[in-house]
């Protein structure tokens, strides 16, 4: 298959791990015999010193021309300290999912089994975990109409029923494909806009029967989440509850470096690692790339290359258990983000074979 694939570092460590994604893309192409062409386009901080614009023209034009992208990460700390700056490095990625029409923010949450000592939660409560959230992204209040009176301030949230019916079905599809369980968080005993999700929602649960579906307050769901986060299957929610939610659940299986995510919409898609950018380990070759290499499964996951993104997966899934991490994971790996993306390639190109690990480290790989 021939895809246009675009290509947006942005910020911190976003480069170093976008590059090992794009390796991994690339012997994807050559193993399956496909053609990725590839844009880069700058985002964030870096678009801002480049061009005065966190998105610049060129940068939209690229992803709108892909059949999905995959974004780094954006923010640098000169921006922390000034949340009333005027050009802000987070306007580029409100911008790319509202333009682009990216309505669905999935985030995978799997706890490791080997990672679980890294977990803020006892072990006991985490082993199993294995969620998925489904976040509304282009509605509600972070882009409902918001300003300023003489009093004060104003930052509108509305839902129309077509905004929840579009993700509420992806969400029932992927309960389908999963444990049949459906978690809607909202806001109902206050809220106008939580009420019609529920009403929505509830409305089509009689297209999916085989679906179990559970209302949550967000305030309730936000403490269930670190009690028994076993219980939660498909987690469906609104740009802002899923926003706090989504960032919650990413800590609890204690593998932030390891979490991957997909916007999607109607065409293209963003790929993105839920780390941000990370600053004090920028240029330092120890980020961890494997969210970034999940997500770009995802990405395959999106253009129809099921096999391709089991590989990529299986081959994550065997530089973990050979220990072959960054530092996040296991302080004394000694591995860097470069090392850790050519494991992976490696094990593409070749599969699983003694010693591999031990090539590597010697740089005897036949692909370094
Ligand atoms: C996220 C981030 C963004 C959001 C920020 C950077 C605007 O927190 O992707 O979750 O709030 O959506
Ligand atoms: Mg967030």
């Amino acid at each position: 298959m021939k895809k246009k694939i675009g290509i947006l570092p942005g910020d911190g460590i976003g480069p170093e791990v976008v590059r090992e994604g794009k390796k991994v893309l690339d012997t994807i192409a050559e193993k399956y015999g496909h053609t990725f062409e590839y844009e880069t386009g700058d985002v964030g901080a870096v678009a801002i010193d480049n061009t005065g614009s966190p998105l610049p023209d060129e940068t939209l034009a690229i992803c709108e021309n892909s059949d999905a992208f995959l974004f780094g990460a954006i923010g640098d700390p000169k921006y922390d300290n000034d949340p009333t700056a005027k050009v802000r490095p987070e306007q580029g990625l409100l911008k790319l999912r509202k333009s682009l029409g990216l309505y669905a923010n999935i985030r995978p949450v799997t706890a490791y089994e080997s990672l679980l000592h890294m977990s803020p939660l006892k072990k006991d409560r985490v082993i199993g975990a294995d969620f998925v959230v489904y976040r509304e992204l282009t509605g509600g209040i972070y882009f409902g109409e918001k300003g300023r009176t003489k009093e004060g301030a104003f930052d509108h949230c509305t839902y129309s029923i077509a905004e929840i019916e579009r993700i509420a079905h992806l969400a029932f599809k992927a309960a389908l494909n999963r444990k049949k369980q459906l978690t809607l968080i909202d806001k109902a005993n206050v809220l106008e806009t939580s009420r019609l999700w529920r009403e929505t929602v509830g409305r089509m649960a009689h297209d999916y029967p085989e679906v179990v579906v559970e209302n949550l307050f967000v305030d309730n769901a936000a403490m269930q989440m670190i009690q028994n986060p076993k219980q939660f299957d498909v987690i469906l929610t609104e740009n802002m509850f899923g926003d706090i939610i989504s960032d919650e659940a990413s800590v609890i299986g204690g593998s932030l470096g390891l979490l991957p995510s997909a916007s999607i919409g109607n065409k293209t898609g963003m790929f993105e690692p839920i780390h941000g950018s990370y600053p004090q380990a920028t240029g330092k070759n120890i980020a961890n790339p494997i969210a970034t290499i999940l997500s770009v499964a995802m990405l395959l996951d999106h253009l129809d290359m099921i096999d391709e993104a089991i590989d990529v997966r299986q081959a994550v899934n065997y530089s973990l258990k050979m220990g072959m991490v960054t530092p996040d994971i296991s302080a004394d790996s000694g591995y860097g983000t470069d090392r850790v993306g050519d494991f992976i390639v490696n094990y593409l190109v070749e599969g699983e074979e003694e010693g591999t690990r031990e090539n590597i480290s010697l740089g005897l790989s036949t692909i370094i």
